[in-house]
């Protein structure tokens, strides 16, 4: 049984509280937004293309209701790929938009205390989470998590929509308050970077930023080429037992 933060107890909650908003959101809000979602996927994609070596194995340590785990699991032909979120309703959420495969998994864990005994990942990727986190200790807690679970990392978030276009603005205020998104700490480029390259001081890192209507997203891929555990553990790592939704 996990410990959980008033602020990751808030996460759950929030999504079951507003269920009906979430829905509306999904059937009329998210189609209009897919223009700044294919930007977006279009700059991931190329960031992406400056790894090196083969990418066998992902996590997307708070995959929410997106996609993107499978997209880049068939990308690198990968073989497993773990969506994780705190919130287990997006999850089923998310089930419904991936075909079933032996090589797709669905945990539920908090991305800041993830269990000592998950194996090292070739990929994470933390998409929008770090406006998330609410102090200091929980972002290096989720980067130290990030660091042990994966050899390369991408970390992309929302610019501050405070210093972004009126429409990044109305954005903002129609996450926080009609969807109550929990998260609210945004940071500027330059806030991002500083905390990217401080924590990851001995690493390889991309930087890159995309433009949408949605706002300015900021992309970061840390990159390194120390051996990991490899896949052969994946495939012999018995996921079912700290798994809570096997899809
Ligand atoms: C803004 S959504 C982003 C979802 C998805 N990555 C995307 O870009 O569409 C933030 C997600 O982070 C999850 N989250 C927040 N805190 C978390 C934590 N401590 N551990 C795992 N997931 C967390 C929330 O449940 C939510 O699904």
């Amino acid at each position: 049984m996990q410990t959980l933060t008033a602020q990751s107890r808030n996460e759950i909650e929030t999504t079951r509280r507003y269920s009906a908003r979430y829905a509306f959101h999904d059937l009329v809000v998210r189609p209009l937004l897919s223009g700044s979602s294919k930007t977006l996927r279009r700059s991931i994609f190329d960031i992406l293309e400056r790894l090196d070596g083969p990418i066998r194995s992902i996590i997307d340590i708070s995959a929410g209701d997106d996609p993107l785990i499978a997209e880049l699991g068939e990308l690198f032909d990968a073989e497993i790929y773990l969506a994780n979120d705190i919130c287990i309703e997006s999850l089923y959420k998310l089930r419904h938009y991936i075909p079933l495969s032996g090589r797709f998994i669905g945990t539920n864990f908090d991305a800041l205390n993830l269990p000592e005994n998950l194996p090292c990942f070739d990929l994470a990727i933390a998409k929008n989470v770090i406006h998330h986190m609410t102090s200091g200790r929980e972002m290096e807690q989720l980067l130290s998590n990030l660091d042990r679970v994966s050899k390369n990392i991408l970390v992309v978030d929302i610019e501050d929509p405070a210093c972004g276009s009126w429409q990044g603005r109305a954005w903002k205020f129609y996450y926080s308050c009609f969807l109550h998104d929990q998260g609210h700490r945004f940071v500027r480029q330059q806030e991002f970077r500083d905390i990217i390259n401080q924590y990851f001081l001995s690493s390889t890192i991309y930087f890159k930023t995309t433009h949408t209507s949605k706002g300015t997203f900021m992309l970061a891929l840390i990159s390194r080429t120390i051996e990991t555990k490899g896949s052969h553990i994946l495939q012999t790592t018995p996921f079912h037992r700290f798994s809570v939704a096997r899809f």
